[in-house]
Parts: C-alpha cells; sequence; structure tokens
C-alpha cells in the first residue's frame, strides 16, 4: 500500500525534458525520456556505453581505458567483477555508522552552521569508503578523488584531465598494490561514487531537512523509505549516455548503427504511465526509479551509496534544519551536486 506524505510534491528541475516519445537532437543523436524508452536501452545489448581507450598506465586515460564504466563488452565482466570484490570486502553498515560519525564531527567543528556541499557532500562518502577499500591515507583521497571526478566523465577540458593524471598518480600510489585491472577499479568505486553520493547527500538535505521557516514542521518518515523518492524525484544522476552498435528499434523509431542516445532518467522517473501521482512523495512506489540504472551495468555500489546516505542525512534531520540561503549547484549536464547548501543547528 503507498501512503502520500504530508508535504508539499517535488517540482522537475527546471530544464528536466517532459516525458515524450524519443526525440531527434540536433546534433543527430536521439534522447529518450519514456520510462520504457530508457530502460530498454539499458538492457538492450546493441546500446553500448561510449568506450574509452587506455592511455599510459597510472593516467587519467589509463583509468578510464581500464575501469568496467568505459569498457567495450568484451572486457566488462572482469573489470565489473573486480569492482564487484573489492566492494563485498566493505560493509554497508559500517559505512552508515562511520558516515554518521563524520558527519557528527564535522557539525560539531562548525559551531552552529555548516555548508553541507564543502563540508559534507563529497567528503564523507569519499573519506569513509576510502579507509574501508585499504587506501593508505583516507584523508588525503578525498581531494584526488574529487579532482579525478571532475575530468572523469567524456568531455573534461584539458587543464582539468592534467591535474586528474597527478590526482590518479596519487591514488595509485595511496592504493594496496594490485594488478593495473584491479587496482583501476578499486579507484574507480571511489570516482563512481563521489559526485552521485554527493548529489544525494544534497537532494537528502534540499528535501527531508525541516525548511527554514520555523513554522513549519519537520519532514514526516524514515529516511531510508524517503529516500528512494528523493532519488525518484531529484536523481543526483539524470541521465546517461548510449551509442548504437546495429539498427535497433526504440520507442517506435528505428535507429541506426552510431547513433548516440542519451538517456533522461530525471523525465522517465516522472513517468505517468508508471508512476500515478508522478510528483508526488509515496514511499514504497512498486517500480524502482531508474537513477542507479538498470541492467548489467547497473550501479552495483547502490546499497553502499544509499548507506552513506543516510548516515549523513540521519544526523542532519536529527540535529539541523535549513538555512534560509538559496541552494546553488555545480554547472553541469548530467550531475546535479551541490555547490552550497547550508544548514543550522537546531
Ligand atoms: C547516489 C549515488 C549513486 C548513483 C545515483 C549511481 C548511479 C549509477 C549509474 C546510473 C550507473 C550506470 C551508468 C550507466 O549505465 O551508464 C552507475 C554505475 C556504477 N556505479 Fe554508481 N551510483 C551511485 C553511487 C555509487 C557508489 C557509492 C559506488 C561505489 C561504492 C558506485 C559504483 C559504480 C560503478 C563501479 C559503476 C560502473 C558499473 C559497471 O561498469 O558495470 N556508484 N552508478
Amino acid at each position: 500500500m503507498t501512503a502520500t506524505v504530508s508535504w508539499p510534491a517535488i517540482a522537475p528541475v527546471p530544464d528536466t525534458p517532459p516525458c515524450a516519445p524519443p526525440a531527434r537532437r540536433p546534433d543527430g543523436g536521439w534522447t529518450l525520456t519514456r520510462y520504457a524508452d530508457v530502460r530498454a536501452a539499458l538492457t538492450e545489448a546493441s546500446c553500448r556505453v561510449p568506450v574509452a581507450d587506455p592511455g599510459a598506465p597510472g593516467t587519467l586515460s589509463w583509468l578510464r581505458g581500464t575501469v568496467s564504466r568505459f569498457s567495450p563488452p568484451e572486457r566488462h565482466p572482469a573489470r565489473r567483477s573486480a569492482g564487484i570484490a573489492a566492494l563485498a570486502a566493505v560493509d554497508p553498515g559500517e559505512l552508515r555508522a562511520e558516515a554518521a560519525r563524520l558527519t557528527v564531527a564535522a557539525l560539531e567543528a562548525a559551531a552552529g552552521r555548516l555548508d553541507v556541499a564543502g563540508a559534507l557532500a563529497r567528503r564523507v562518502p569519499v573519506r569513509a569508503l576510502a579507509s574501508r577499500l585499504g587506501l593508505a591515507d583516507a584523508d588525503a583521497a578525498v581531494p584526488a578523488v574529487t579532482v579525478v571526478a571532475a575530468a572523469y566523465q567524456p568531455g573534461a577540458d584539458a587543464a582539468a584531465a592534467h591535474r586528474a593524471d597527478r590526482a590518479v598518480a596519487d591514488l595509485v600510489s595511496l592504493a594496496p598494490p594490485d594488478p593495473p585491472e584491479v587496482l583501476a577499479n578499486r579507484i574507480g568505486l571511489l570516482v563512481q561514487a563521489c559526485d552521485a553520493s554527493a548529489g544525494l547527500i544534497g537532494a537528502g538535505a534540499r528535501h527531508l531537512l525541516p525548511p527554514p521557516d520555523r513554522d513549519r514542521a519537520a519532514v514526516p518518515g524514515d529516511t531510508t523509505r524517503l529516500l528512494a523518492e528523493v532519488l525518484r524525484l531529484d536523481p543526483p544522476v539524470r541521465g546517461t549516455r548510449r551509442v548504437t552498435a546495429a539498427t535497433v528499434r526504440l520507442g517506435g523509431v528505428e535507429l541506426p548503427a552510431g547513433t548516440g542516445l542519451l538517456l533522461r532518467f530525471d523525465a522517465a522517473n516522472r513517468d505517468p504511465a508508471v508512476f500515478a501521482e508522478p510528483d508526488m512523495v509515496r514511499p514504497d512506489r512498486a517500480v524502482p526509479a531508474l537513477t542507479f540504472g538498470a541492467g548489467h551495468r547497473g550501479c552495483p555500489g547502490q546499497r553502499h551509496a544509499l548507506a552513506l546516505a543516510i548516515g549523513v542525512l540521519d544526523v542532519l534531520r536529527e540535529r539541523c534544519r535549513r538555512a534560509p540561503t538559496p541552494v546553488r549547484y555545480e554547472p553541469h549536464p548530467l550531475l546535479r551536486v551541490p555547490a552550497r547548501l547550508e544548514v543550522v543547528a537546531r
């Protein structure tokens, strides 16, 4: 049974496309926005992730060319398994406790007012994961992972890529010595976790903390159940890309090999054909949002991401409300990571 929570609907981010049949873009690629179309593209073997070519050992291009995320189909299973094996040693319950501990420490050091974006969103998840993944100095890993994450997706500028080369070398020196594929996919877990987890903590703080107006009640409900709806309605990862490797029919449209696809989770997560009253927060919906992807490329860190966010958000919900300052976001086409989000002690 679903229950409507007594707080306002979460409106789409203004540039979210409407949920509609596949649409051709001026660059010749297609944008998919309906739930069924996005899910089909995620699970269809002919829709491939854009592949990264390998580069010199220990550089950003080496990392991108060796992680599962940008691997061709024939290399993906072994590399994904290497990441999953590293993650299997990390207990989500411990991550949650560590995230809560780090959040309490940050709040105590902040003396009443804290910027979640600067003090917690990227720092806590990466710090907690890095120590459990065996990096020699988890504090030093945080800035290095942040620099790599900024240049990890396709299209980073040359200066960002140059900074990331040095940061990858730092991470290699901090990580346990392992064969290259194991090493890269261990570091890849941290990089994948960084911005997406920061975005989820930002979205949770924005939507689940009591607003600045003291007269309004705190948002009711258990963080774990509410977070599923936050992930659906304000996804930190708003979409992903694919390229067709053969002619494929999606949403009634025949797409030739080599067509670029933009899969919009933010639009598909509000598809009225799947989610009744799509803008309303309704915990315990029967169908999962697409924010963690789907199929054999779907996010293997989902439980860990949720544990980290819940650890942070439970502490914030207990102790803080949002400050009356606007929430600002970093400019990015597909990620929604806060640049400034202040909270004050209650
Ligand atoms: C809220 C947080 C997160 C979100 C929304 C998220 C979302 C996603 C999505 C959508 C994909 C698939 C991309 C695609 O198919 O094109 C993905 C892949 C991946 N994620 Fe996450 N992720 C999050 C956190 C994490 C964390 C905490 C970890 C590690 C601890 C992680 C590790 C990975 C890895 C390794 C992949 C690549 C999987 C593969 O190549 O098969 N993610 N994630």
